[in-house]
């Protein structure tokens, strides 16, 4: 039998002594970030917080006044340009009183364009890595970090004239302006992101910012929070219990172990609905959790979705079954009594609404519209233990708490589980031969613009990434290409035929992300990519109807990716695997990046 976890529940914190902290346990931020609508601003965030910072969002237009207790302030990039009717801006009374500003990217420009200085629109883009050549100067920002050296770019903006009081300081081959001062009044403007790994000094200009400029002292280690968060815990739900819907996720099995560690095993309850549609072994591994129990809606799910193929409404059917089966829990269970109080993993990301932070935002996945939670929500009867960390954090506090890795170091895995990765089609099709490659006939979601699309996938013959970027961007109506890999037909002779979600198409699938999970751990490969979904497509023949699609991206956040090779020695056996399964007639390779593709193929 698989040994239990040791999570911390067995081994109780110390019982609350004299009160020795504020009940904000939270330090008060060093470096405040203005979201300036990039996605890379929780990037530079984290990166302050890995130097050991603490340091926290905020929207872009918060009055200077809210924030001039801070140390620093970084002004984040952004997609807009500064002439754009209601771009996001800053309160001009930030660069007013001597109070440290780096502006990144966007930010850069926004500094410049408030200070009186002019913005321009590039004579082309510049987007990846570009050579940055920095002039030596005393300045702290800059101090040691001179000559020629490998950033990472992505405008087509540029300051055309700088404010009064600024000067250059370093210059790409297109961009005159990629890094300005202004140290008199501890003003600074980077045009390229530090905080990428692509910049290879990225994190030593976000030091000098944070310790040589702003005078930050280190304040932050997640680790050493695990004491305060047990308090904290134990200050919120005082003498009552918390019950968690766990997921086997990271989020809410790390904010569960802490909480047990901090109440006692007695004290905190954790329900795991089985839909179904989990992986191979997963309600085991969340069976070993203590103080877990398993409810099996396995059935409910599976009748809910007889038939349906709409992806959109395979998610609707999917989050109308959680809260019904939720609502029976929180009912039957009586947790709606006033002994408990609901635990989430809600981490810091998912408290940022767009604009701003806001407790609102935490009702992102659907067992949040229970009503009965909503009313736990709304009279603050919920515990939030790890509101304030990235998920790196909440690793680091997991390896802290002695979780296993194989717990920690998960790939993301979508809420709607498998059925989001079983495709099916309303009708039979043939695949279509074109002058590119063949058009298989399965609709696949993209991102093209700002809106999901669904279209079919082009195949083509070889695993070439840039082939298939310029197809996607050339032709109409195609926004992912996959080239096949192993097949026991040729392409030509294979056929879409109509079917819909089974319980004997998921158990294929199941199989098949089972050796694909196990192949690309014994190798190593599944820790050198960001996520690994296995698609089922219903592609085949008469004795084989169905087909594989391996999609290895690599991501920082996932909301872009970048599709990815893996060691043709790895893929020759997992693609041998795959093959020998029942009913499988072809293995493909998903050679999209996001955007215009998504992770996933629904
Ligand atoms: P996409 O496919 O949008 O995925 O590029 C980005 C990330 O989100 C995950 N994902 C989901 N997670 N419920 C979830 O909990 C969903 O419906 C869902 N759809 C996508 C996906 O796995 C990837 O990590």
């Amino acid at each position: 039998m698989a040994p239990r976890y040791q999570i911390p529940g067995s081994r109780p914190g110390p019982r609350p002594g004299p009160r020795l902290l504020p009940s904000n346990l939270t330090p008060t931020p060093q470096i405040i970030i203005l979201d300036a609508g990039g996605q890379y601003c929780h990037l530079e965030a984290r990166k302050v917080r890995e130097l050991g910072v603490y340091a926290e969002v905020r929207a872009s237009e918060i009055p200077a006044s809210e924030i001039a207790l801070a140390k620093g302030i970084i002004i984040s990039g952004g997609p807009s340009s500064v002439y754009d009717p209601g771009s996001p801006t800053v309160d001009p009374a930030i660069f007013a009183h001597g109070q440290p500003v780096l502006g990144i990217c966007y930010g850069q420009q926004l500094m410049a364009h408030l200070l009186g200085g002019q913005v321009r629109k590039g004579e082309k883009g510049e987007y990846g890595l570009a050579t940055l050549h920095l002039d030596a100067t005393a300045d702290p920002m800059f101090a040691g970090l001179a000559g020629p050296q490998q950033i990472w770019m992505s405008h087509r903006d540029l300051v055309g004239a700088l404010p009064p009081g600024f000067s250059v300081v370093g210059r790409t081959d297109t961009c005159p302006v990629a890094a300005i001062a202004a140290p008199q009044r501890k003003l600074y403007g980077l045009q390229f992101h530090p905080e990428v790994v692509h910049t290879t000094r990225g994190k030593e200009y976000l030091a000098h910012f944070v310790f040589n400029v702003c005078g930050c002292q280190t304040d932050w280690d997640p680790r050493h929070r695990v004491p305060l968060l047990e308090q904290e815990i134990r200050e919120c739900v005082r003498n009552r219990g918390v019950f968690f819907f766990v997921s086997g996720g990271v989020d809410s099995t790390v904010a569960f172990a802490l909480s047990t560690r901090a109440l006692g095993p007695d004290r905190v309850r954790g329900v795991y609905v089985d839909t179904g549609l989990m992986r191979e072994g997963e309600t085991d591994f969340v069976r070993r959790m203590p103080g877990v129990s398993v409810e099996n809606a396995a059935a409910q799910f599976l009748s809910a979705l007889a038939g349906v193929v709409d992806p959109e409404q395979k998610r609707h059917i999917i989050g109308e079954e959680f809260v019904r089966v939720q609502e029976r829990i929180v009912e039957s269970r009586h947790l709606l009594d006033e002994q408990w109080i609901l635990g989430q993993g809600t981490i810091y990301p998912d408290t940022i609404e767009s604009g701003g932070t806001a407790k609102a935002a935490v009702i992102k996945t659907h067992h949040n519209r229970v009503a009965g939670i909503r009313k736990l929500i709304e009279c603050g009867r919920i515990v939030e233990p790890l509101k304030s960390f990235y998920k790196d954090e909440v690793r680091d506090i997991g390896r802290e708490l002695g979780l296993p890795a194989e717990l920690l170091d998960r790939h993301p895995f979508p809420g709607p589980g498998l059925a989001i990765r079983c495709l099916g089609s309303e009708f039979d099709a043939p695949v279509r031969a074109t002058a590119e490659g063949f058009i298989i006939p399965v609709n696949s979601v993209g991102v093209q613009g700002d809106s999901r699309s669904y279209a079919p996938v082009l195949a083509i013959d070889s695993l070439d990434h840039a082939r298939a970027t310029a197809l996607i961007n050339r032709l109409t109506g195609v926004n992912r290409v996959v080239a096949p890999v192993a097949a026991h037909a040729p392409l030509a002779g294979l056929q879409v035929r109509a079917c819909s979600l089974t319980s004997r198409r998921l158990a294929r699938l199941r199989c098949a992300d089972a050796i694909v999970r196990r192949l690309s751990h014994e190798s190593g490969y599944d820790r050198r990519i960001w996520q690994f979904p296995v698609v089922l497509i219903p592609l085949g023949t008469a004795a084989a109807p169905d087909s594989i699609v391996l999609r290895p991206v690599d991501s920082i956040d996932g909301m872009t990716a970048q599709s990815v090779l893996m060691p043709a020695d790895l893929l020759d056996r997992i693609s041998a695997e795959l093959l020998a399964l029942e009913g499988i007639a072809a293995v493909f390779y998903d050679l999209t990046h996001k955007p215009p593709g998504t992770i996933e193929w629904e």
